[in-house]
């Protein structure tokens, strides 16, 4: 890989580039490892993988060492910022490491697999406010999910009344043949804190405050497969006077485009995959669209990591402090455990 000496930022400010490492090379790793490549803010310096074979191919394909220890990476003074694209259960022990050794963090989601965990991520980046904890929710970067949130915020369709999401994907035992998933000590669930997550965020993100959720899930096609859910469904409400429905479920023949619906005083908007439709007066129109890209994204992932680890960047250098930090990213994430704990008590959750 070329070294790259100086690049400047949003603000045109002349800055070295922040170098870069990757703590796990599966599934994800391809996306951050392409968009970091395209990035002109970071320089790949190394990735980790504890399986020797998988970090030695990502590290001879972008130029870069690699570890089978992150520990020993971490040591590495040229290392400005790490992502952890690692099984749930490890988030918060590599994030807690690497916040001590001075590294910005960006996590994918979800922070942790319970909220134990979580807290302290929340506690290490607290104690050290000199770098940045970051959690992956690339969806609120879609450009239909800006649109939702700027039709809540402007309203232009006045008051937002209630919303829906619905999230209908497949995923068989095959997918589960990993150390980590489908397990409530590694994975921390199934359908909603891996897959409907992002949806859940999105939900509460547009919502805002909540006053209580309640929840129920059930595994319907994977018994003896695995411990977690494939099925979930729940009722939020908004301290705005907002509900919202919700339902998710890894039993469906397909990954289905996701669907979510917020109903105005004035119109009604309907995503669909990542478009967005307008109706108002009995017309529809498209209000927005994604933008393609070729990270090698899964349509249902949605296609924003690139937007969201290049504003990651922007921020850490320009000394910003970055959106979707450790409270931002609990969020969502404490809207699933919470689903969970409604779903074991039978009880609804209410928030003071
Ligand atoms: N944002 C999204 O849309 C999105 C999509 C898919 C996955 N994810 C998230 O990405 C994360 C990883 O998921 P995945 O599907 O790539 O998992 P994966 O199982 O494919 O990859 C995890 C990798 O971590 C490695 N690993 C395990 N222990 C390690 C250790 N101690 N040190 C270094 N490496 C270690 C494993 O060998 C494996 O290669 C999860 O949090 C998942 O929820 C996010």
């Amino acid at each position: 890989m070329q070294q790259r000496r100086s690049t400047s930022t949003k603000s045109g400010e002349t800055v070295k580039p922040l170098g870069t490492a990757i703590i796990g090379c599966g599934s994800i790793s391809g996306v951050h490892l392409k968009a970091i490549a395209g990035l002109e803010l970071a320089e790949l310096k190394a990735v980790v993988d504890i399986n020797e074979s998988l970090a030695q191919k990502a590290a001879a394909e972008y130029g870069c060492d690699y570890y089978t220890d992150y520990k020993e990476m971490l040591k590495r003074e040229d290392i400005q910022v790490v992502h952890i694209c690692t099984g749930h259960y490890l988030h918060a022990p590599m994030t807690v490491d690497a916040l001590r050794a001075g590294k910005h963090v960006l996590t994918e989601k979800p922070m942790a697999e319970n909220k134990a965990s979580a807290m302290t991520m929340l506690q290490a980046a607290q104690e050290h406010p000199e770098v940045q904890l970051g959690v992956i929710f690339q969806n609120r970067y879609n450009p239909s999910s800006v649109r939702m949130r700027q039709a809540v915020d402007s309203g232009e369709f006045g008051k937002l009344q209630c919303m829906k999401g619905i999230v209908t994907w497949f995923r068989g035992p095959g997918y589960y043949e990993t150390e980590w998933k489908g397990k409530w000590a590694t994975e921390g669930g199934g359908v909603l804190i891996n897959q409907a997550i992002h949806t859940l965020d999105l939900l509460q993100w547009l919502g805002g405050e909540m006053t209580s959720v309640k929840g129920t899930i059930s595994n319907d096609s994977l018994e003896g497969v695995i411990e977690v859910e494939d099925s979930a469904h729940a009722f939020i409400q908004f301290k705005n006077g907002v509900r919202a429905v919700f339902y998710a479920t890894n039993a469906y023949g397909k990954s289905a485009p996701i669907e979510v619906e917020l109903v105005f005083e004035q119109a009604t908007l309907s995503l669909r995959g990542d478009t967005l439709y307008l109706q108002q007066d009995d017309q529809v129109t498209v209000l927005a669209e994604p933008v393609k890209n070729d990270l090698g994204e899964k349509a249902y992932w949605g296609m924003s990591h690139q937007y969201q680890i290049r504003d990651f960047y922007e921020h850490v250098l320009e000394g910003k402090h970055f959106w979707i930090d450790g409270p931002e990213g609990y969020k969502g994430f404490s809207l699933v455990m919470d689903i969970y704990e409604s779903s074991r008590t039978g009880q609804k959750i209410v928030y003071e």
